[in-house]
């Protein structure tokens, strides 16, 4: 199955299942390391039913929120039709529907593990940033839980640290951090013969 299809089949029910992988830790770990500023623009990449959106709306910001499955944005636009200030785009990693330079932060919650080539998504995540904006990737250290490939369709099991620090020097960016979320992933296989508890971590870099 493609990853586009698990989204669309799991939209309904992605806010209860995204409750028992991870806390609202991640999020508030991802916007303090952004240092967001009311009144800015930021992008939501991989944004599925807006977990990350939410939180920057509340902080005061726009948001651009992209995702490739239309069932997980129109989730989202169905949780907050009230919400003024969110700009729904259907878009895949490599071809981003938003014009260069035009963001201040750009975020990426639990997207860069199913994206085929995550150094290009990197890039690609970099031309939307305006000079002087940040981008922040919240995302799984490196792990060995098969499962999660034929259960839910990740691409990557993780990545290794030096890896992400790599590929965002290589896209332009500067002052790269990174760091832990202190908050971990966990996931029950559906046999209930495995469970997966992985470490999250948050990569901060400035164009
Ligand atoms: C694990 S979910 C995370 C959703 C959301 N960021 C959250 O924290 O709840 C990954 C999301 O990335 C989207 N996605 C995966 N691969 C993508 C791609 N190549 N282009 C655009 N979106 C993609 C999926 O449709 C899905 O909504």
């Amino acid at each position: 199955m493609s990853s586009k299809r698990y989204f669309d089949e799991v939209a309904r029910q992605w806010d209860e299942m995204r409750e028992e992988f991870f806390s609202d830790t991640v999020r508030e770990r991802a916007l303090a390391v952004a240092c967001v500023e009311p009144g800015k623009l930021a992008a939501d990449i991989g944004a599925g039913t807006g977990f990350i959106t939410e939180a920057l709306i509340r902080a005061g910001l726009k948001v651009i929120t992209v995702d490739q499955s239309e069932a997980m944005l129109e989730e989202m636009h169905r949780k907050f039709a009230a919400v003024e200030g969110i700009d729904y785009r259907v878009g895949e990693a490599e071809h981003l529907p938003i014009s260069s330079e035009s963001i201040d932060y750009v975020f990426a919650n639990m997207y860069l593990h199913h994206v085929e080539t995550p150094p290009k998504a990197i890039a690609e995540m970099t031309r939307i940033l305006k000079p002087g904006g940040k981008m922040v990737i919240t995302d799984l250290d490196e792990h060995q839980y098969e499962f999660l490939r034929t259960e839910q369709q990740d691409r990557w099991l993780g990545f290794k640290r030096e890896d992400i620090e790599k590929w965002f020097k290589d896209a332009g960016l500067e002052d790269v951090t990174i760091d832990c979320v202190d908050d971990d992933c966990c996931a029950q296989s559906k046999c209930g013969c495995d469970s997966a508890n992985i470490s999250i971590f948050v990569a901060s870099g400035v164009k």
